[in-house]
């Protein structure tokens, strides 16, 4: 308890699954928390039951509400030390010659723009604040190869360079900038993938069939992770993507 005392954190996609999880676990150790989302009733319960959250309603692929965001921390609060660029989304499994650009502009937008407009938007503020950290979550899928996740791979993959470059560019300013890799992880993203898609669950079972630690991660697990990359017992620690991810990508 109390690592992240006296903080202020804003975790985007917070109404659901990792970032719920971890916007929970940063506010047990003490940080005040701006949930961030889309989905406007779920992302004001989560702010409601934490003390002193607030809730904004952010899409993160557009700019202009994710400055809004960080504008609303710090009017809140005064200060900005940790921004979590959570937010994504999953497409259908398409192959490569089959992919609907449509949803490929969309991914982007949200996937990669968003993470590029918490970092713009944030660095500012963190400066501000006397230096802070920045995580963003990357996937597995943007560290090796997966057949028909094309889309979503390549904007992890994009995720973890700017990741890579933000922390060189800020880190003589104060400013840690990390990602964190997760594997199949139960949330409402991979039941909606499966569901949805005969394709996400075959993937999805092969992974499991494969997988040195086997099982869907619990978010909380995810949480756990994001909250060491953020606090201070990390201080050393920039540039880096940690895979939480059960073995997988050792393999
Ligand atoms: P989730 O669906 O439970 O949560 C994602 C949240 O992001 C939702 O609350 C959703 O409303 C919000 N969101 C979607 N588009 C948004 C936008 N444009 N602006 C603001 N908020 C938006 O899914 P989960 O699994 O917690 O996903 C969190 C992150 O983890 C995503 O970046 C995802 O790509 C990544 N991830 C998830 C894995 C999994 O197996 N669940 C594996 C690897 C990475």
């Amino acid at each position: 308890m109390g690592r992240l005392e006296g903080k202020v954190a804003v975790v985007t996609g917070a109404a659901s699954g990792i970032g719920r999880a971890s916007a929970e676990r940063f506010a047990q150790e003490g940080a005040r928390v701006v949930v961030a989302d889309v989905q406007v009733e779920a992302g004001r319960a989560v702010a409601a039951s934490l003390p002193g959250g607030l809730f904004v309603k952010t899409d993160v692929s557009n700019p202009a509400e994710v400055e809004a965001l960080v504008a609303a921390a710090m009017t809140r609060y005064g200060r900005l030390d940790i921004m979590f660029n959570n937010a994504g989304i999953a497409p259908p499994q398409f192959s490569l010659a089959d992919i609907d650009l449509a949803e490929w502009r969309r991914l982007v937008s949200v996937n990669l723009d968003g993470v590029l407009h918490g970092i713009k938007y944030a660095v500012p503020a963190l400066l501000n604040s006397g230096g802070g950290a920045i995580l963003n979550t990357a996937s597995i899928t943007g560290l090796v190869g997966f057949a028909y996740n094309g889309i979503y791979s390549a904007t992890k993959a994009g995720v973890i360079q700017l990741t890579k470059v933000a922390a060189l560019e800020y880190a003589r300013s104060g400013i840690r900038v990390n990602a964190i890799a997760p594997g199949a992880t139960d949330t409402a993203m991979l039941k909606q993938s499966v569901d949805a898609d005969p394709q996400a669950l075959t993937l999805i079972q092969n992974m499991m069939a494969t997988i040195p630690i086997p099982g869907l991660i619990p978010p909380e697990q995810i949480a756990s992770a994001a909250l060491y990359l953020v606090s201070d017992e990390a201080a050393f620690v920039t540039g880096v993507v940690l895979p939480v991810d059960g073995g997988y990508v050792a393999q």
